[in-house]
């Protein structure tokens, strides 16, 4: 438990707040220059598809300053990576698959020198036609993967047999992070053959693994340290790879230190992005709005290469059905190929591609069945409470559609509405409370029949209010890679330094491990130093994703600060001559309760001098977690995270633009590590997701070359697209059970609370329309989109009128 003076809990600031404000804080780009620094720059393939028929490198070479021009078959090692499947050359070698797929990398004195002998570069190609879009890659049974299927039930018969049945299909689009720092790593050679590699990215250690692999040593000659980053959302997760191995590639050629550091246009036509998803569906639903069955096929466009889609897809799949119960489904996920960048993770992994299917299902039914959309998806929830219907009572739960024979834990699920798609029990869903609560203090039920009440007599601006609840699982899919190390050393002062396998991207991880090991040791935060994540300290780390960084490291951490306390905790007794479990550790004091004291310095003094080791290793790994996809079946989560948001905005029918007026968000961070941290991951994500759906949008001409890319074409939400009224509360007295001091992770789930700008853009275009007449909306939700729906919907409406009058 916390004391009165642990750091944790309550109040606090990001570590590098400071940094961040005055630039003290260093990034890549920012550390020292050594001495003999080249510039390496990746040059891309000019088209989408085709054969590489020459690279002539000799114009370029002759560029003053510019010293190699590397290509594939300067990689002594393997010319190969990837996350999950190594099938992507580093450097391209006879097939070209993306536009911006890497070809060379040449190095010189400047950045300067470097692009005038890109300008210079001749790469000969053969070009044939691209396939760029999740509907050619079908046609042409271009696919990535195997497919995954998840099943239980008999979907037809629980459709056919349904009050209201709904078939949709849904396309989303993809998104650039647009982390500010782009891509960027410094290769140092040492001694013996050994590399020193200070890279921006989520994932050290893969980064030690594909360089030892390129170049062909030991993965004991590497060293990989990652200062910070200026945002990764998962663009670094596996693509600061390929820039980490082109710098170490050309620091070992040339035996000089070498630096990577992509501009804004470049990150963005080389790297992958969010994947885009194509959808359809099938639903069914009773006449109380509850969903009966759902049948899915989901596409996610991975672009060239394999990365990290398979998981991605598989975190789709387990989010297809958000927060709510389904009794008979079947789900059926495929990636495709195109030639586009290789997609990869973005902030939810495929989460929220998967949720917007049911929500667009629970939209449409809740339009269809005039049930308020907020009350027809509370119904549908996870656990009995949502058989109760407000006003009318309980409602009858529906018979089991077993599938034709027994499926004995389905049919104990159905009156328990526990059981996820996937086999795992949902045991202790929130979200009855959150709905609750948040309707509640959010004054829902008041504002949308307000909002019904102005949208009647404002016929050209129309308002709408839309509600979405968030259920999202917390684990990496694949069960191996949820464990952690940490390693803490103290000094004879009774300073700490702290190493953990994280990576600060700005999310505040630091900030939660500086304040667990603080607590655990009972000393001041200004006495422990976190210090630079680096591959020698930890070893073998996953990369610092799926929002698991504070449950996974900080476990490492308190195991590491606990192990080193109750070494010391003996001598601290002898010292203070009373019983070892009498000992206190706090605010850098140890004392007996009620009795004498000392610093925490002079225990460690003490230490030393009876030679008592001062640096411990903590590890720690997600315990009980398993997946089985071929079966699609298993227990993958270690538990869910939780919240729901509503979301007003304003419509414009003249221009189809919007203003999102006020968002009220309750969210569950389980026992908040550190509140002010937690509630800016959470403003955060909800604005990022809604820039994916409202202003985001990447187009490409139909050569496949990225027309947007820059902030000039490619419009990421600014300050003046943030909510008007932004209320964010965290769910109280809510612990979470086996997770590092009761909290829960917060990076991700709050993204897809975005989406509740959806049925709010919904419920103001039909105020455009008639009662009864569905909007006909389209991702992203940009002026254009949603004034195409209003139009649309209006022409409708009049067409109504005609008829009605004939
Ligand atoms: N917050 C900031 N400021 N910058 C980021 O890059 N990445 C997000 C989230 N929040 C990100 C962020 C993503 S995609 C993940 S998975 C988590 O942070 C990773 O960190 P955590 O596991 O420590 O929460
Ligand atoms: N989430 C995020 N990143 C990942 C995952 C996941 O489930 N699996 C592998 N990388
Ligand atoms: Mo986050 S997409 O898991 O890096």
């Amino acid at each position: 438990m916390s004391t009165p003076q642990s750091p944790l809990h309550g109040p606090s600031r990001h570590e590098s707040a400071h940094g961040h404000v005055s630039g003290a804080a260093r990034y890549v780009d920012d550390l020292p220059r050594p001495g003999g620094l080249l510039i390496g720059l990746p040059v891309g393939s000019p088209v989408a598809r085709g054969r590489l028929k020459a690279v002539n490198c000799a114009a370029a070479l002759a560029v003053p300053g510019v010293h190699a021009v590397l290509l594939a078959r300067d990689v002594p090692g393997h010319n190969r990576l990837g996350p999950i499947v190594h099938d992507e050359p580093l450097l391209a070698e006879d097939e070209l698959y993306a536009v911006g797929q890497l070809v060379a990398l040449i190095v010189g004195e400047s950045v300067a020198a470097c692009r005038a002998a890109a300008q210079k570069l001749e790469i000969v190609v053969d070009e044939a036609p691209a396939i760029l879009s999740v509907a050619d890659a079908i046609a042409a049974g271009s696919y990535l993967g195997t497919p995954h299927v998840m099943r239980r039930g008999d979907v037809e018969a629980a459709l056919a047999r349904a009050a209201l049945q709904i078939e949709g299909e849904l396309a989303s689009g993809g998104q650039d992070h647009f982390y500010l720092e782009t891509q960027a790593a410094l290769a140092i050679p040492g001694e013996d053959g050994s590399l020193e590699i200070h890279s921006s990215t989520q994932h050290p250690t893969e980064i030690q693994v594909a360089t030892a692999e390129i170049l062909g040593c030991d993965r004991n000659r590497i060293v990989v340290l990652v200062p910070r980053m200026g945002g990764g959302f998962g663009g670094k997760e596996s693509q600061a790879t390929h820039f980490a191995a082109l710098a170490a590639l050309a620091a070992v050629r040339l035996q000089r230190p070498v630096k990577v550091w992509l501009s804004r246009e470049l990150d963005m036509q080389m790297t992958g992005k969010r994947h885009p998803f194509w959808s359809r569906y099938r639903a069914g639903f009773d006449a109380h709005g509850r969903i009966l069955g759902l049948e899915v096929f989901i596409y996610a466009d991975g672009g060239w290469s394999i990365d990290l889609t398979p998981a991605i897809l598989d975190r789709a799949l387990f989010h297809l059905a958000n927060a709510y119960y389904v009794p008979a489904l079947r789900f059926e996920g495929r990636a495709v190929r195109t030639n586009t960048a290789s997609n990869t993770a973005f902030r939810g992994f495929g989460g929220p591609q998967g949720m917007l299917v049911i929500e667009d299902a629970m939209s449409r039914a809740a339009e269809r069945l005039g049930i308020d959309p907020a009350e027809l998806r509370r119904r549908n929830y996870y656990g009995p409470e949502a058989l109760q219907v407000s006003d009318s009572g309980p409602l009858a739960v529906d018979a089991p559609l077993p599938e034709g024979e027994l499926d004995e834990r389905v049919v104990a699920s159905l009156h328990g509405r526990k059981l996820t798609p996937y086999y795992q029990t949902v045991e202790d869903c929130r979200l009855p409370r959150i709905h609750r609560e948040l309707l509640q203090q959010a004054d829902y039920a008041a504002r949308r029949a307000e909002i019904d009440a102005f949208n009647a007599r404002s016929p050209l601006v129309k308002r709408g209010l839309g509600f979405m609840p968030v259920k999202f699982g917390i684990s990496f899919t694949n069960s191996v890679l949820n464990q952690a190390g940490a390693l803490v050393l103290i000094y004879t002062d009774g300073s700490v330094q702290l190493n953990h396998g994280g990576t600060e991207m700005g999310q505040g991880l630091h900030s939660k491990m500086l304040a667990v090991c603080a607590h655990e040791l009972g000393v001041p935060e200004r006495c422990v130093r976190v210090m630079t994540t680096a591959t020698d300290k930890v070893p073998n780390t996953s990369a610092t994703a799926a929002s698991s960084g504070s449950d996974l490291n900080g476990a490492a951490v308190q195991r590491a600060c606990a192990e080193l306390r109750e070494r010391l905790r003996p001598l601290a007794a002898e010292l203070l001559g009373a019983a070892p479990e009498l000992v206190g550790f706090s605010d850098g004091q140890v004392s007996v309760v009620g009795g004498r004291s000392i610093s925490f310095a002079e225990l460690t003094r003490a230490a030393w001098a009876r030679r008592i080791s001062l640096s411990a290793a903590g590890y720690y790994a997600t315990p009980g977690i398993v997946y089985d996809r071929e079966a699609g079946r298993g227990k993958p989560f270690h538990y869910f995270a939780y919240g729901a948001a509503l979301t007003e905005v304003e419509v414009s029918g003249l221009t189809g633009e919007h203003r999102v007026l006020r968002v009220d968000i309750l969210h569950d961070v389980g026992r908040s590590l550190l509140p002010n941290i937690d509630r800016g991951q959470i403003e955060g994500a909800y604005i990022q997701g809604l820039g994916w759906l409202t202003c985001e949008e990447l187009v490409w001409d139909p050569r496949g070359r990225l027309l947007t890319h820059g902030p000039s074409t490619y419009k990421i939400p600014a300050v003046g697209d943030a909510p008007e009224d932004f209320r964010v509360s965290l769910l109280r007295d809510a612990p979470q059970a086996d997770v590092i001091h009761g909290s829960k992770a917060v990076g991700e789930p709050p993204f897809m609370l975005a989406i509740s700008v959806i049925p709010a853009l919904r419920h103001a275009i039909a105020g455009f329309g008639e009662a009864g007449l569905e909007p006909r909306l389209t991702l992203p939700c940009t002026p254009e989109a949603i004034l195409r729906a209003i139009e649309d919907i209006r022409a409708r409406a009049r067409a109504a009128q005609v008829s009605a009058a004939e």
